[in-house]
């Protein structure tokens, strides 16, 4: 494998990077014993999610909402218009998302699913399709509320944790073109497209994909949605992988591949370095009409969408500084160290290594088990048990059931996610994540299963419980 940081460095003709920040302030973490563990974890039902974060140690749950903010954030955070409606910090973050995406019209939300529920029932006709590349949990099941039926139109490759294309995320336009002639244009929606793709394992889509996509959709007068949630991070790979753009910065790696698509929607808790907003951005005026009208329904006035003031102004500060090459690649420049510890282990883990964590193939890990033992829950449960590291499962859980039959959805993929928020852990953090992981994988020929306990009708596994099988 090549994507270790070193090569990083010596593509560039450098030495190997490091943060790009100094720690102003610290948070203690707790160190639990394992009988503290056990016990919590059963209180847990067996699931990460459930866990209280005051019994947790390194905390890999989600990138999600877990950045740390810079001081510029943070005083930013103390220039907050707490004004109900044309709060100065709305204009800040709608000039930023202007400059740094290019979309023209832009709707604040409270987070990612806000402007998905949003979208969702602005554009989705009962009945229509909704093409993506790959699904993700609360993107697919707002398509769903809203009448449409998502279709999976990623790459094959994708599915296959050893594959090691470059660009895993990539949309198969086959696979799109005979939607297309199967049902009609008029029956697909839009096309949903993911940079990076979560589910993957934080793959990207490259340039040639979305700008092929961007002319086949034109024949049929199809629009391209853009969940921008990781595109910082796609763009990364872009300038690393994909010929013509090793010397374009992210600004404008970022700037073009927006530009072949309609409209975005985005979880601002992940790439733009905020603990809490989202937002929607379209070009087309019609569309935001229609937005800036729900919005006011079920987030709250368009100029504030959910939010506070102070929100908005950490969300503007933070796109600015998301766009930062240094910032960009020593943030997977961190994910990509522990992939290549774990690698060099011979770990299986999702290859190439994505943007925002490593996925462990729970699956590889525990051939002995079936699907319905949980391998991932049970694999994120064992890693809390020896070490307080808290991890996330993606794989049957996560893709929870057919809406029509009622069984599971099999996923291909069984994974365990280990999510690196940003700016929050060191290197010497991954060495000790690392160390972790290869403990549990020594002890996985005795591993045991697990069966579901309570399952909940909507995204079961935030809130399922498991229990032991003898
Ligand atoms: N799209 C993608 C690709 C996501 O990863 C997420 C959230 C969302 C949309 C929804 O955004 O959470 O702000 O409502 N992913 C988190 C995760 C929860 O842990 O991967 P949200």
């Amino acid at each position: 494998m090549s994507n270790v940081p070193q090569t990083m460095g010596q593509q560039h003709g450098r030495r190997s990077w490091a943060e790009p920040w100094k720690i102003k302030m610290v948070e203690p973490l707790t160190v639990t014993t394992r009988e503290e563990r056990e016990k919590a974890l059963v209180e847990a039902g067996y699931n990460t999610f459930l866990l209280r974060s005051a019994d947790v140690y390194i905390d890999l749950l989600t990138d999600s909402g877990t950045s740390a903010m810079s001081d510029r954030q943070w005083a930013g955070m103390m220039m907050g218009d707490e004004a109900y409606a044309g709060s100065r910090n709305f204009y800040h973050l709608e000039e930023a998302i202007q400059k740094v995406y290019g979309y023209k019209y832009i709707v604040p939300t409270h987070q990612g699913r806000g402007a998905e529920h949003l979208i969702s029932q602005a554009v989705i006709k009962q009945g229509q399709y909704v093409p993506g590349n790959m699904y993700f949990t609360t993107t697919r099941l707002h398509q769903e509320l809203a009448g449409g039926t998502f279709q999976d139109v990623i790459i094959d490759e994708a599915h296959d944790p050893a594959s090691l294309l470059p660009f895993k995320g990539n949309i198969d336009l086959n696979k799109v073109q005979a939607l297309i002639d199967k049902v009609g244009a008029d029956k697909i929606a839009y096309i949903s497209v993911a940079g990076t793709v979560n589910m993957a394992g934080g793959q990207p889509v490259s340039m040639a994909n979305i700008k092929a996509l961007r002319a086949l959709c034109d024949k049929y007068g199809i629009k391209i949605y853009l969940d921008a949630t990781r595109m910082m991070e796609n763009a990364f790979f872009i300038q690393q992988r994909e010929e013509g753009y090793a010397d374009k910065t992210i600004a404008e790696i970022l700037k073009e591949f927006c530009s072949y698509t309609d409209a975005a929607w985005m979880s601002a808790k992940k790439d733009n370095l905020v603990n809490i907003g989202g937002w929607l951005a379209v070009n087309d005026w019609d569309l935001f009409e229609e937005l800036r009208n729900l919005v006011v329904v079920y987030e709250g006035l368009h100029t504030y969408g959910g939010l506070a003031g102070r929100d908005l102004e950490a969300m503007a500060i933070g796109i600015e500084e998301s766009v930062n090459d240094q910032h960009i690649r020593s943030r997977i420049g961190q994910v990509l160290y522990l992939g290549e510890l774990l690698t060099s282990w011979n770990i299986p883990i999702v290859q190439p290594v994505g943007g925002h964590a490593i996925f462990l193939d729970a699956k590889a890990f525990y051939p002995h088990l079936k699907q319905v033992e949980f391998p991932a829950q049970v694999l994120a449960a064992e890693l809390y048990l020896d070490s307080g590291i808290r991890s996330m499962e993606r794989g049957i859980v996560s893709a929870g059931r057919d809406p029509k039959t009622g069984d599971h959805h099999y996923p291909k993929l069984e994974l365990t996610r280990l999510t690196i928020p940003r700016r929050v852990y060191t290197q010497a953090h991954m060495d000790v994540i690392a160390e972790a992981v290869k403990a549990v994988y020594d002890a996985r020929e005795t591993t045991k299963g697990l069966k579901i306990a309570y399952e909940p009708k909507y995204l079961r596994f935030f809130q399922a419980r498991f229990e032991r099988l003898p």
